[in-house]
């Protein structure tokens, strides 16, 4: 059964579609938005040959033509190069304004489609297809777009709200274990930021979520996308509210810095997974959240089989002190103070730049030393 989630946001408005069986139907999905029946893909090398001919299949059977370029998999692909070579592409398959670019891949093809898209012609319109569990939860909603420079991740992009999203769950099947558990990591964290009750249900259902029941997948996604539109659409831009999202992410950055953006030791989500972990423990530490929340985290994760703490990153991590340091580096840091989502108590985290910095310190000592 497919669920529908609004994103209100004005003019800029869409729909996200969440169940199975959306790549067969992607042609009846997308056909209201098209003025003409072809749409230009982009995707990557690791999904083409799992998904494009189900996508060609759904579009073909409303008479949309379908033209495609894979990219090579991998986070090394949101770079200029890439972006180059994609805004070029769509160029020569004479994309026009009125258009319709779609994405269908990770959030690699989803944040570097949604740029090119943004800067094609000054902007055409764009549809995400998201084919990861963290796609479909979190970078296929929003509409951050962009890539990354030598600078660091994600430092050039743009808002650019995409016109409609179809996760199909079925997708999902195909995603290797470890990907599918990063990607949990920022399932669970919607619910310890935001929604206790959502987090108790991931409690129960995590294991057969993971273990490929549908049902489950479905709830989850949809759940996820409904908090995502909900911060979206009051903070849009990240002026305020929407830099709850970040929850575990200042940890994450600095840990994803310091094992070299290597994903064979330490993925995006794993990273998230483990930073709301340190989240929680600062924030039972400041006496701000009940002392046994951590503890119960933990030992959802270990449920899980995803990684919980620093002991489980393979390779040499540096000190605390070098650790506080990549958070200093963080681009959510204004006028240099730290900026952390804490909480008090599962399901109510808040912002603050109010964290004593000998606490972080201790705090990272203490989870280095566990390792
Ligand atoms: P990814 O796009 O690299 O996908 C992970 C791997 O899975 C890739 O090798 C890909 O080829 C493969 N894959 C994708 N779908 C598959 C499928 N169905 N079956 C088999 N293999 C499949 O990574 P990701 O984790 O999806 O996204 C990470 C990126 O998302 C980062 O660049 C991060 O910065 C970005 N991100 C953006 C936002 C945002 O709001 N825009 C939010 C979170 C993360
Ligand atoms: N992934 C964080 C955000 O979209 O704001």
């Amino acid at each position: 059964m497919t669920e529908t989630v609004h994103v209100p946001l004005g003019d800029r408005a869409y729909d996200i579609h969440v169940g199975p069986g959306l790549l067969a139907e992607a042609g009846a999905r997308i056909a209201p938005l098209l003025q003409r029946p072809r749409v230009a893909v982009l995707t990557d090398e690791t999904v083409a040959p799992l998904h494009l001919d189900g996508l060609r299949a759904g579009l073909e059977s409303q008479g949309i033509a379908m033209s495609a370029l894979a990219l090579p998999a991998g986070e090394a692909t949101k770079n200029w190069a890439q972006l180059a070579r994609a805004v070029e592409w769509l160029l020569d398959e004479r994309v026009e304004r009125r258009d319709v670019v779609l994405a269908l891949g990770g959030g690699v093809i989803g944040d570097l489609t949604g740029f090119a898209a943004a800067i094609l012609r000054r902007g055409v319109r764009f549809v995400q297809v998201p084919t990861t569990l963290l796609a479909q939860v979190d970078s296929s909603v929003g509409g951050k777009t962009g890539i990354n420079t030598r600078h660091g991740k994600n430092l050039v992009g743009a808002f650019h709200q995409p016109s409609l999203v179809l996760c199909d769950t079925d997708i999902l099947a195909t995603l290797p274990p470890r990907d599918f558990l990063a990607g949990y990591g920022e399932v669970v964290k919607y619910g310890l930021l935001g929604d206790a009750d959502f987090y108790g249900w991931l409690e129960a259902h995590g294991p057969a979520l993971a273990a490929g029941d549908l049902a489950a997948r479905g709830h989850a996604v949809r759940r996820s996308c409904e908090m995502k539109a909900e911060i979206v659409a009051r903070d849009e831009t990240e002026q305020g509210d929407r830099a709850l999202l970040n929850l575990g992410h200042t940890f994450c950055h600095a840990l994803e810095a310091a094992t070299g953006y290597d994903g064979a030791r330490l993925l995006h989500g794993e990273g998230v997974a483990i930073g709301c972990l340190l989240a929680l423990d600062l924030s039972a530490r400041l006496g701000l959240c009940p002392q046994e929340d951590p503890s119960r985290f933990a030992a959802h994760l270990r449920l899980m089989g995803a990684k919980s703490s620093l002991a489980d990153i393979p390779g040499d991590l540096p000190s605390a002190e070098a650790l506080l340091d990549l958070m200093g580096q963080d681009k959510k840091v204004l006028d240099g103070q730290l900026r952390f989502v804490l909480t008090r108590g599962i399901g109510r985290a808040f912002v603050t730049s109010d964290v004593p910095r000998d606490t972080v310190l201790v705090l990272l000592n203490e989870a280095l030393e566990g390792r």
